[in-house]
């Protein structure tokens, strides 16, 4: 088969915050820049972040603060550099975003709107109604793409040019005919955002299937900090639709079937506001002692019938709509149903604080960098704050493209591709085009995700990340044997949604062999056969690798530390 090759300065997967703000910075410094996306920009999963982007804008705020909750709030695994820069900047950002058009709700002196958010010692997280990721994504998209950013949607990228060291772009196909084709450049970065749905009852999007992840690893690159999954307090009971934390920022309350507002046994100064990994074991503690409610008894309430419904009406609109709609109980009448649902995953793509990718803990891939949620710079370490998430993709995109930018100017000569570099991909789509296996796609997900959730989710032990080990492996033996119905190569879903599980098997692996390794508690990851954090052994990040046979080896790399001594963490 024909295969094109393209050429550019700079290729760019993923249309969220973070690939377009590095499309925008690269195009205006007049790069040319390809960005490839299974979606059209505006229907990317940044556009789901509803409560807010956080930054200390208010005089009784500072970027310090800021620092200093983020780091206790990664439970001290976050890299401290990566944070100071971060936090640091992030006044800066939400102006240049603001500047771009991103509409903010005001408070009353007409500044831009904050409210409180868990685990933070001041309200800053900004806001556009319940919809802040979307009024952002939009204001970018409009602006990037006056910057004449060159934008491949309903392509699929499936395979990255990597040799000796260094990355030249990657090989992808036309999700409308299925044709392959190079995207041959001098720097690649990856912005494919998050994963969480290896996870039954997860809030991501259709599209959120971790594809660079194992894109990366099968190049023998590492992953870092896998295990550390963020499962956020509320989703709708049953769905796992995000109703944003800010429904516990605007002052909901957590009720069991008891009636009692339980959060005062287990973060009794915080109460809701504690952070995301402690209030998500409240609730399931209180499920697994038998005072959930719900028809199965898996969710608890948050209650919001107590606030002025204008706040209801005016700050939340999206959420009262999402849960009547889904679940048919209006927040303004009656108490609605949440559990905890996977919702963000802190680990990911290693890289060092200027967004480029890591080979190892100390060594570099050439060319290649990463931003967002499949990236691992490691600002949120073991639990990230609510509303860090947007400033992470928005900050570290905008730095990715001025890095590559940067390097692009000191002179990088572009490696050149050959037809035969997509050799891998067509061998693998064929293979999943003419295969007459027994195995369905829809049941080894299915499988996977139940796995996930109930062995690999908000409570670990030995026992049941062995057990889901197991199921991995066998499940990869299993994918071999698939069958898709669909033959033809016009906009082929069973054919996408074939791969997407092959990665889905692969990337789930680092999540469950990692947490296996990490003999600790610490934020997101709960073992309850090793309840303690532990840092004399484990103030460590993980690196695993996987081999030809899937097999995942794990090394440490270094925390950097810095003026946040690690002390014990509550919430
Ligand atoms: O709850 C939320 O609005 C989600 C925000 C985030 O994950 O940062």
């Amino acid at each position: 088969m024909d295969v094109k090759i393209y050429e550019y300065d700079a290729v760019i997967v993923g249309a969220g915050l973070a690939g377009l703000a590095a499309a925008k910075e690269l195009t205006e410094a007049g790069k040319k820049t390809a960005v490839i996306t299974k979606l059209h920009p505006l229907r990317s999963h940044s556009g789901a972040a509803q409560g807010g982007i956080n930054a200390a804008l208010h005089s009784d705020d500072s970027t310090e603060l800021h620092e200093f909750d983020t780091v206790k709030g990664s439970d001290y695994l976050a890299d401290q550099d990566c944070v100071e820069l971060m936090c640091s900047k992030a006044p800066e950002t939400i102006r240049w975003v603001e500047r771009m058009g991103a509409t903010f709700s005001r408070d009353e002196k007409g500044d831009i709107a904050i409210r409180p958010f868990g685990g933070q010692s001041k309200p800053r997280a900004c806001y556009a109604k319940d919809r802040t990721g979307l009024a952002v994504l939009q204001a970018i998209y409009e602006q990037a793409s006056r910057a004449g950013i060159e934008v491949f949607d309903e392509w699929y990228a499936a395979d990255l040019l990597y040799e000796d060291g260094k990355v030249s772009g990657v090989v992808a196909y036309d999700i409308r005919n299925s044709k392959p084709a190079i995207f041959n450049a001098k720097v690649t970065m990856f912005a494919t955002g998050g994963h969480a749905r290896a996870y039954r009852f997860n809030s991501n999007a259709h599209a959120n299937t971790g594809d660079s992840l194992s894109i990366v690893a099968r190049h023998g690159l590492p992953l870092e900090d896998m295990e550390f999954v963020q499962f956020h307090p509320s989703g709708l009971g049953g769905s796992g639709i995000l109703i944003s934390e800010a429904a516990r920022g605007e002052g909901g309350r957590l009720y069991n079937s008891e009636g009692e507002r339980f959060m005062s046994k287990y973060a009794p100064n915080a109460m809701e506001l504690a952070s995301r990994d402690v209030v998500s074991r409240a609730i399931m503690e209180e499920v697994r002692a038998g005072r959930g409610v719900g028809k199965d008894g898996q969710s608890v309430n948050i209650d919001l019938t107590h606030l002025d419904p204008e706040i209801i009406l005016t700050r939340l609109p999206e959420l009262r709509e999402l849960a009547i709609a889904f679940q048919g109980q209006d927040m303004l009448k009656e108490p609605i149903h949440i559990s905890a649902t996977a919702h963000y995953s802190m680990g990911g793509i290693p890289t060092n604080i200027n967004c480029q990718v890591r080979k190892s803990p100390t060594e570099m891939v050439e060319g290649f960098y990463a931003a967002g949620e499949c990236s691992c710079v490691s600002v949120h370490g073991a639990n990230r704050l609510g509303a860090n998430s947007l400033l992470e993709a928005l900050f570290f995109g905008r730095h990715a493209g001025e890095n590559m930018v940067k390097a692009l100017d000191e002179g990088i000569e572009l490696r050149p591709a050959k037809a035969s570099d997509a050799k891998v991909m067509l061998e693998e789509v064929n293979r999943l085009l003419t295969s007459n296996g027994k195995e369905r796609v829809s049941k080894l997900r299915e499988e996977l995700q139940n796995g996930m959730t109930a062995n690999a989710g908000v409570f670990r032990s030995k026992e049941s990340l062995q057990k889901q080990i197991e199921l991995i492996d066998e499940l990869i033996v299993r994918y071999r044997d698939i069958r898709i119905d669909d033959k033809s190569k016009t906009f082929n879903t069973d054919l996408q949604e074939a791969i997407e599980l092959g990665h889905m098997l692969e990337f789930s692996k680092f999540i469950v062999v990692g947490a296996l390794n990490r003999e600790e508690s610490r934020g997101g990851h709960y073992r309850e056969d090793f309840p303690e954090r532990d840092d004399e052994k484990f103030l460590k990040h993980t690196y695993a690798y996987m081999d030809k046979d899937y097999n995942i080896s794990i090394e440490w790399g270094d925390v950097v530390l810095g003026k946040f001594e690690p002390m014990e963490r509550k919430y």
